[in-house]
């Protein structure tokens, strides 16, 4: 069947099925203590409904083809890792709102499209380091995100449970589903626009300094309908396109959702509208890979500094191999300091390739340490640091600097250090809340989206 343009991967290598990984090496993989439940599991999670539809996942593709063209910019943000736990309308909508904060002021300071990508509705599973941890003497296997285990430090609560794939599955629905309710049904209408300051952000000076852009929106709106413009009918004003995202990682997981569209022939991992490969499950001839290189969704990779110019180039063949702008995000994610000399040569490479991949800089994961009472941290000024040197590199390179990729809550969590309101190292304890890497609050989530519209104005 002819593919739209822009909007649609090529149709998967030939002889592919969604369970082609199994025959690859595949690396951070649960140990599942029984196999036939778990496989009973998967069987049941494939007869249930899809959670997003191949047709939305080709809008986002022809959006993130406008991304490739320098056409406009991709915010992609949300939790570190979704949590059972910490499940309630109220998280949803104050992550939602901060969202829409965030690309209100990257739209209104720079005049360019903001596609909006949430690692939401389904982003439960973490690579870890090591298999094991020990624990008070115990060794227990570590945890790998809710779709897996229980954090809490048992044996009882470390061991994999694939009933858990299946609370996933219900969690991801029901955020889904109320996210659909919020960005079509009013909450995101920019008229709301004062509505999604939340209250400990008004009054600090990222939050006044919204209010004035709110207030200028405001003010155009009442013009145009001053000016007998009809504004009931400009659906973009009420309604915006929201999308989901997570690393696929359990793989048996991604495979159950995975389902082929009876529009186009082709296979749509139907658990989110993007996926991605993460730093330590991008192997070449990996298990992950083979998945990602068969499913028509829009999809990324996040690169380390320890990625080579060839394994990137290899990436690009099997993930890209049609060379279609928006089919491939490549997350870079260095480090502050090592942008220059780590991503610059990788930009070089790609670009003489021909692979119209958007670039996108994570300034999160190249910027965690162990601050002094133990906790994980990053410090705003770094995730800063690492946002204008991708800048600056991809000016220099002649590279649209396609988007960023955060890890942010809407809550006042003390977890990063620094930004406006300078959180130091002994109050990482105050509000520390996060299932596992530190993430940005609403203010510093604010505050960095200014900076990141002078960035991209300049
Ligand atoms: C993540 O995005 O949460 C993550 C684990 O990132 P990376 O694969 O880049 O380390
Ligand atoms: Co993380």
């Amino acid at each position: 069947m002819e593919h739209p343009r822009d909007d649609a991967a090529p149709p998967a290598p030939a002889g592919w099925t969604p369970g082609a990984w199994r025959a690859k090496p595949a690396a951070q993989q649960p140990d599942w203590p029984d196999a036939y439940a778990l496989e009973q599991t998967l069987k049941s999670l494939s007869t249930l409904p899809p959670l997003v539809f191949a047709g939305e996942a080709r809008h986002l593709h022809s959006a993130l083809a406008q991304v490739a063209r320098g056409e406009a910019f991709l915010l992609q943000a949300g939790d570190c890792a979704e949590s059972f736990a910490e499940f309630t309308a109220d998280n949803i909508r104050d992550k939602l709102k901060v969202i829409l904060q965030m690309a209100v002021v990257l739209t209104y300071g720079t005049g360019v499209p903001v596609v909006k990508v949430g690692r939401i509705a389904g982003q439960f599973a973490k690579p870890r380091s090591a298999p094991t941890e020990t624990v008070a003497g115990q060794e227990l296997p570590s945890f790998r995100g809710h779709i897996v285990n229980d954090d809490a430090p048992t044996l009882a609560a470390r061991t994999p449970d694939p009933a858990r794939l299946v609370s996933a599955y219900h969690q991801s629905a029901s955020t889904l589903n109320l996210l659909r309710a919020f960005t079509k049904g009013g909450f995101a209408d920019l008229s709301e626009v004062h509505m999604w300051n939340q209250q400990f952000v008004a009054s600090s000076s990222e939050g006044q300094r919204y209010n004035a852009i709110a207030e200028e929106i405001e003010r155009a709106l009442r013009f145009m309908r001053a000016c007998g413009i009809n504004l009931a009918q400009e659906q973009s004003l009420h309604q915006v396109d929201f999308w989901t995202s997570h690393e696929a990682l359990i793989l048996g997981y991604e495979e159950a959702m995975t389902r082929n569209d009876s529009l186009t022939g082709d296979w749509y991992d139907t658990s989110a509208h993007m996926v991605w490969v993460g730093e330590r499950t991008r192997q070449i001839g990996g298990a992950h890979l083979e998945f990602l290189a068969g499913i028509a969704n829009p999809v990324g990779a996040k690169l380390g500094p320890a990625a080579t110019t060839e394994e990137v180039l290899e990436l690009c063949a099997a993930l890209d191999p049609h060379r279609t702008p928006g089919r491939l995000t490549l997350i870079s994610r260095m480090g502050a300091g090592r942008v220059s000399e780590k991503l610059r040569p990788l930009l070089r490479a790609v670009l003489t390739s021909g692979h119209p991949v958007v670039w996108q800089c994570d300034p999160m994961h190249g910027n965690t340490f162990t601050g002094a009472g133990g906790r994980k941290t990053r410090h705003f000024d770094d995730v800063l640091a690492e946002i204008s040197e991708f800048f600056a590199v991809c000016r220099e390179e002649g590279v649209w600097p396609g988007g960023v990729h955060v890890e942010l809550t809407g809550d006042s969590v003390t977890e990063c250090l620094g930004g406006s309101e300078d959180i130091l190292e002994d109050q990482l304890e105050l509000r520390y809340t996060t299932t596992c890497d530190p993430r940005l609050n609403g203010r510093q989530s604010l505050d960095l989206a200014f900076r990141v519209a002078e960035l991209l104005r300049q």
